[in-house]
């Protein structure tokens, strides 16, 4: 039973105050008094309940509890405040039999026993010892968790894609694929001529990226590489951008203007949505192509321009020439040779190099310490399709970056809900039912055994509920699956 008669010192670091209360004659408790108000704050309180009650509602760090043969039971307390608040440092005091330090030890797992003969001094600097321990494995445990994570990380990097040694670079062009690096193999090769080239790809795998780096791999690099987007302009302006225009050669021309071929002589110029010039623009493109020069709106001056032209669309040429929307010939003049940007999908790999370069690269520019990604975003990352390809992954990561602590991981609460949704689809081998050459019967069985396949999988290979739906027996679903030869890895295709 507890009552009033007994010391119970709650320590609450950095504060001032400090009383105590029974069970330390009045000397004891002055001394007591005098060395821990100098580092702590302290609140002596002399009922259990409240001592308690005082761990639920502040900030305690450390509990020192004098036990009183007969009148207060400092074990039971210690005991209880362990569960209740085991974070808080548990320091016993009083005269205790060694059975009793020994059952303190275990059921409250104090963390010192102060004997009585200990002068205030000594409490004093064990108080400090023990806090400063309880910091030391506080931060040691914060720290290997960090540690374990971040080692998983690198085992995955390391062991699963070899990130640190698979990650190559084509100027600003990060991968590790074979794709790209084929990819860039070519446009190195390309970029040491003077043809023209055209880049295919859907939206943001790189296009540009895949110019800049021609371009500054070029002996063009000392001249200036000029980007125009040719999308959703009129063929005037279109015109007035590229070839220039004469002052007062259409509405709004207040000045002469040298247009980006021009201005770009001996360098590059990289056309963007080439797709979406018009046929009639298509021809005075083809014109340039052909003869090297450019004519201002307005004027009769003919330019001579040395230009490399690289062009980009987000969708294949041919399938556009097949449809009449853009001109054979200027697409046999544009496709001096022809980069094929792959989709991310299609080069998955690329994802995690991708990750790091990017969390590195905004890390330093949001001025942030991002530890890294955690193993289950990047999980989601490697189920994502990436329509919007790297693009998007660049603004996923931009987007969780600014949800993330410094000095933390980036983890799956930051995903996107759409991302943080995705699960992971069945195993393969797969099944192929192809129900061509068969009799009826047989192309009927093989109908038969997909339809249960499917259900199986959907139904993550409960038999019982595909029995159900299939309106078959348990015994009959089994029967089915063994002549199929079906199994739990089986996908249907
Ligand atoms: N391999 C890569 N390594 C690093 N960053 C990349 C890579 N590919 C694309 N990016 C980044 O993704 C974004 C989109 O790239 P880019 O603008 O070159 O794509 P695009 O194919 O030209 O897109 P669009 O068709 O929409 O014009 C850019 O911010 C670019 O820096
Ligand atoms: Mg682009």
């Amino acid at each position: 039973m507890l009552n009033a008669y007994y010391l119970c010192i709650l320590v609450v670091m950095n504060g001032k105050t400090t009383i105590i209360i029974s069970g330390y004659t009045g000397k004891e408790a002055v001394a007591l008094h005098r060395y821990l108000s100098k580092h702590y704050t302290i609140n002596t309180v002399d009922d259990a309940e409240e001592v308690l009650h005082l761990l639920d509602t502040e900030d305690i760090d450390l509990l020192l509890c004098k036990h009183t043969s007969g009148q207060f039971d400092a074990l039971e307390l210690l005991r209880r405040a362990r569960i209740s608040h085991p974070e808080v440092v548990r320091l016993l005091a009083g005269d205790l039999s060694q059975a009793e330090i020994n059952q303190a030890t275990e059921k409250a797992a104090i963390y010192q026993f102060v004997a009585s003969a200990w002068s205030a001094m000594q409490v004093e600097l064990l108080v400090s010892r023990a806090l400063e321990n309880r910091e030391l494995s506080y931060r040691h445990r914060h720290l290997s968790q960090d540690f374990k994570l971040a080692e998983h990380v690198l085992r995955k990097h390391q062991v699963k894609t070899g990130q640190g040694d698979r990650r190559a670079q084509f100027e600003k062009l990060v991968y590790c694929s074979p794709s790209m690096a084929n990819l860039c193999n070519l446009a190195k090769k390309a970029s040491t001529t003077n043809l023209p080239i055209l880049i295919q790809g859907e939206t943001g795998t790189g296009k540009e990226l895949v110019a800049r780096g021609i371009h500054h791999n070029s002996n063009r690099s000392e001249l200036p590489l000029m980007v125009h987007n040719c999308g959703g302009m009129s063929d005037e302006l279109l015109h007035s951008e590229l070839f220039g225009h004469k002052r007062g050669s259409f509405t709004g021309a207040v000045s002469d203007r040298m247009g980006l071929f021009p201005a770009a002589d001996g360098g590059t110029v990289f056309l963007d949505e080439i797709a979406d010039v018009s046929p009639t623009f298509q021809v005075s493109l083809l014109r340039f192509l052909q003869e090297g020069e450019v004519k201002p709106l307005g004027s009769d001056q003919i330019i001579k321009c040395d230009v490399r032209v690289i062009a980009a669309c987000n969708q294949p040429l041919d399938v556009l020439i097949t449809r009449g929307e853009f001109r054979q010939d200027l697409y046999y003049r544009l496709n001096g040779f022809q980069l094929n940007v792959p989709p991310l999908r299609q080069r998955i790999e690329d994802v995690e190099v991708l990750t790091e370069f990017l969390v590195q690269k905004y890390a330093s520019e949001i001025n942030r310490t991002i530890l890294g990604i955690s193993p289950g975003v990047m999980e989601k990352f490697m189920l994502h399709s990436w329509p919007g390809n790297v693009r998007e992954l660049e603004n996923e990561i931009k987007r969780m970056m600014a949800l993330t602590d410094s000095g933390t991981f980036i983890m799956e609460g930051a995903l996107s809900p759409h991302l943080a949704a995705l699960k992971p689809k069945l195993k393969s081998p797969s099944v192929d039912f192809n129900l061509d050459g068969i009799t009826l019967k047989e192309k009927v069985a093989q109908m038969e055994a997909r339809i249960i396949a499917e259900t199986l999988e959907r139904l993550r290979w409960n038999q019982s509920k595909a029995a159900i739906e299939l309106g078959l027996s348990r015994v009959g679903i089994s029967n089915k699956i063994k002549r199929y030869g079906l199994n739990d890895s089986t996908t249907v295709i």
